[in-house]
């Protein structure tokens, strides 16, 4: 049964596993282009002159998977400039239309898999599950907010008034917006973005994560094929700190949707907030410090199970992902015991094979934040396990050993740590107030895993957490879209929720007709 704010629409289709053919011809079209991928600013009637940065592969850093141009200054001018004389008349055309371009850009990305799913493996270091997960995710948002657009802005909505007057009240786009996101959903974040700024009548620059220019351009290409005009969308690879802070401050920008770390969400807030110019609508998703209760009435298999793909799956680097495992006293001993156990199988290495459990980080960077964070871990914390890396499969690119640690309590962990690290601390029967306590307390909200058979314990849990998604007896990751609307609160994002019924009227304004008839 659909409710009000349900749409008709599919979700995407993934790939079926245990069938032979399907994967055979998956392979085939994933290994049809082994690069290199050329990227650069696509900028209506003009050429990027920024620097040539090269890409390498996250799994073996002697891959060379592509290299882009990225933009500079002079190129960020010309493309707002361009946004800004673009935006009335797509916003002018009905939402159908719009809509219609986004959802046969659905099927484009669908029929084009292989070469995405190889660029987010081989620029990303995704795995293969997670990179067939990617597209069909940025497929239904781009049909979800196509489906949005035609509901919401399809027709304007009647209003009461006294007789011989009509009130009407209309949707329209807001102006240019800028899209910045992150690099670990390279395609669904990036194109969740676009897609719903677009659904919504504005015209759109597209800054990428660094790390993940090569896919960026490719989705950008995508939607100009499926009918986007190229003033409409335009796209700027670049440094964060250099394309990034020059499109924010600029004052014809109407709207930010931004992805990303807490800090970076601050600089992007402080930089609209200094314009002299019209009150920008700011939609930030960032991190979160997530954890997952369990209480003796769980089961200790299946809490392992859901916190080994809550805290490891896609290397940690999900903002969903658990950082933190409150296990209750009494099963504590045997839940640590099979975590070690479970943490002991786990394969680290080439996200290409569908044998890997764990593929790369993403970069030197990342590297360095862990083994710092690990090095701290190891003198004032409790080693649980830390899996094993093996050197020939792992010794040429950016991997990390998955680590579990037992800590005495929240305060020991300053912000988020993004990778596949997880921390574990056991509390008493009575306490549960107080767990909750130390989790809102963190600032954080973004997602909370429950494991609990006690109907009253998981109902003082959801009326007490101050967090965004809460998922109880199964892992914490992964929402889909249109039906975990996905998204934060406090430190972890100001909402409305991706892939949920309330998004696209951030990216809107409103207006009212009045007519005395
Ligand atoms: P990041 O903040 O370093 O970068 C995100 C984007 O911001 C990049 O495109 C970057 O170039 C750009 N940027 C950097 N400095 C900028 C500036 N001064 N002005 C404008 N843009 C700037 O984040 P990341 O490392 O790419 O991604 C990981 C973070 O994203 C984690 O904190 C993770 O929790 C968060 N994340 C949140 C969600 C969510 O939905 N809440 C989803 C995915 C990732
Ligand atoms: N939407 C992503 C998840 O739920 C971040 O894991």
């Amino acid at each position: 049964a659909q409710n009000s704010n349900s749409v008709s629409r599919k979700n995407s289709m993934g790939v079926n596993f245990s069938n032979d053919n399907e994967l055979k011809a998956l392979a085939e079209a994933v290994n049809a282009k082994s690069g290199p991928w050329t990227a650069g600013p696509l900028v209506a009637g003009a050429q990027g002159d920024g620097p040539t940065v090269q890409v390498t592969n996250p799994s073996d850093r002697r891959q060379v998977v592509g290299s882009y141009v990225s933009a500079d200054a002079a190129l960020v001018d010309k493309a707002l400039a361009n946004a800004v004389a673009a935006q009335q008349d797509w916003d002018r055309l009905p939402a159908a239309s719009r809509a219609a371009i986004l959802e046969h850009a659905a099927e484009l990305l669908e029929a084009r898999r292989g070469e995405f799913i190889a660029l987010c493996v081989r620029e990303a270091g995704k795995s293969l599950p997670d990179s067939i997960a990617e597209i069909r995710e940025a497929a239904d948002f781009l049909r979800y907010y196509a489906a949005m657009a035609r509901r919401l802005f399809g027709h304007p909505e009647q209003l009461p008034g006294p007789t011989g007057e009509s009130n009407q009240l209309f949707l329209n786009g807001r102006g240019a917006f800028v899209c910045i996101s992150p690099w670990n959903f390279p395609l669904a974040i990036f194109l969740g973005q676009i897609s719903a700024a677009l659904a919504a009548g504005n015209s759109v620059i597209a800054k990428p994560a660094e790390q993940t220019s090569l896919i960026g351009h490719a989705a950008v290409k995508l939607l100009h094929e499926a009918g986007v005009p190229a003033n409409v969308l335009q796209y700027l690879p670049g440094d964060g700190a250099v394309v990034g802070a020059a499109l924010t401050k600029d004052p014809r920008v109407a709207g930010v949707a931004f992805t990303g770390s807490t800090e970076t969400a601050w600089a992007i807030n402080r930089a609209l907030a200094a314009r002299n110019a019209p009150i920008a609508a700011l939609i930030a998703e960032t991190g979160g410090q997530n954890a997952m209760i369990a209480d003796s009435s769980a089961l200790p298999e299946q809490i392992v199970k859901d916190v080994i793909a809550s805290a490891f799956q896609s290397a940690g680097q999900r903002c969903s992902a658990a950082r933190v495992l409150f296990v209750q006293e009494d099963i504590a001993d045997k839940v640590i015991g099979m975590l070690a156990g479970a943490m002991a199988e786990l394969k680290v290495g080439d996200p290409g094979q569908l044998s890997t459990d764990v593929g790369p980080v993403i970069d030197d960077d990342a590297l360095k934040i862990l083994d710092d964070h690990a090095a701290r871990m190891d003198k004032e914390a409790k080693k649980i396990a830390e899996a094993k890396l093996d050197s020939a499969a792992t010794s040429n690119g950016t991997f990390f050993a998955p680590r579990a640690y037992e800590i005495p309590s929240l305060d020991i962990l300053k912000r988020e740590v993004f990778g596949p690290v997880l921390h574990v601390i056991r509390w008493k029967g009575s306490d549960l107030p107080k767990v909750i306590d130390a989790i809102n307390a963190t600032g954080y909200g973004l997602t909370l895993g429950v494991h609990s058979r006690i109907d009253d314990t998981v109902e003082y849990i959801r009326s007490h957490a101050r967090v965004g998604n809460c998922y109880v007896n199964r892992n914490q990751i992964g929402a889909v879209v249109g039906v975990q609307p996905f998204g934060g609160e406090s430190l972890s994002g100001t909402g409305p929720k991706a892939g949920g019924p309330h998004y696209l009227l951030r990216f809107a304004g409103e207006r009212t007709l009045t007519i005395n008839t």
